[in-house]
């Protein structure tokens, strides 16, 4: 049975102090959650370790992580860092990583498989830009993102992943996929991940969908039966929202 999940992405957003109040109501609201699905929150960096000591029940995730293990590279966290401050996943691959940094498939590998080797469970992002929906190749860049991305992983480590697909044009934009968008691809994605590994590896995968997901469109995305919950922007920056999409469920 593969896992509901509903993480927040905080972004760069939230100083400590409000960061800490954050993840402390975030924790307080799950304990009192309606759905069985499993609450992620990515704090920034500097939050991580001071948020662990405040939340119980909810899981800790970074934002990324470096490709490298340690040594002379100014600025980068490792996994292994990570792993230290009581971090259980990290985002890997996401859009504004890939576009803003200039992240491509094959560095997204190496970061995957070193934050495997430490014990770091990836939220690997996928998604295409307007234009390539428009133009018909949505399909062709999510499976590329994927094939290249997760290359030479075992099913194994596959079950140490989750997959999120986040159309890039409904990333902080308000505009959201529809639900029969986001099974279709949901769908695809599980197509792929058989045919790339096999079809355990496919229906235990959970997927995510990400892009203005909020408490009044979840429920119907939520509803697809290859949709396994979200990654949320902006409304994980207030609990009652966030829990808001995690009681949607
Ligand atoms: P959004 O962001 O919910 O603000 O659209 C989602 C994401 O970037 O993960």
């Amino acid at each position: 049975m593969r896992k509901k999940i509903v993480a927040g992405n905080w972004k760069m957003n939230t100083l400590l102090k409000e960061g800490m109040e954050l993840a402390r109501a975030v924790e307080k609201l799950e304990n009192e959650k309606t759905s069985d699905a499993l609450v992620i929150i990515a704090p920034p960096y500097t939050h991580l370790s001071k948020v662990k000591d405040m939340i119980e029940n909810v899981r800790l995730s970074a934002q990324n992580c470096a490709s490298e293990d340690s040594g002379a590279y100014t600025g980068e966290v490792s996994p292994a860092m990570l792993v230290s401050a009581g971090v259980e996943y990290v985002i890997l691959g996401h859009s504004e990583r890939r576009a803003l940094f200039g992240e491509d498939n094959a560095l997204l590998n190496k970061k995957v498989k070193l934050a495997l080797s430490e014990g770091l469970k990836p939220i690997f992002c996928c998604g295409e830009v307007l234009e390539e929906r428009e133009s018909g190749k949505h399909f062709d860049i999510v499976k590329e993102q994927i094939e290249v991305g997760l290359e030479g992983l075992s099913a194994a480590d596959m079950s140490q992943i989750v997959i999120a697909y986040e159309p890039v044009w409904a990333i902080g934009t308000g505009v959201v996929a529809s639900p029969d968008q986001a099974q279709e691809m949901h769908h695809e994605i599980r197509g792929f991940l058989a045919s790339m590994f096999d079809d355990k590896v496919a229906e235990d995968m959970s997927i995510l969908y990400g892009g203005s997901c909020k408490p009044s469109n979840a429920a119907e995305l939520f509803a697809n039966p290859d949709v396994d919950g979200g990654l949320i922007g902006g409304a994980a920056l207030k609990a009652e929202d966030f829990l808001g999409i995690v009681n949607a469920y």
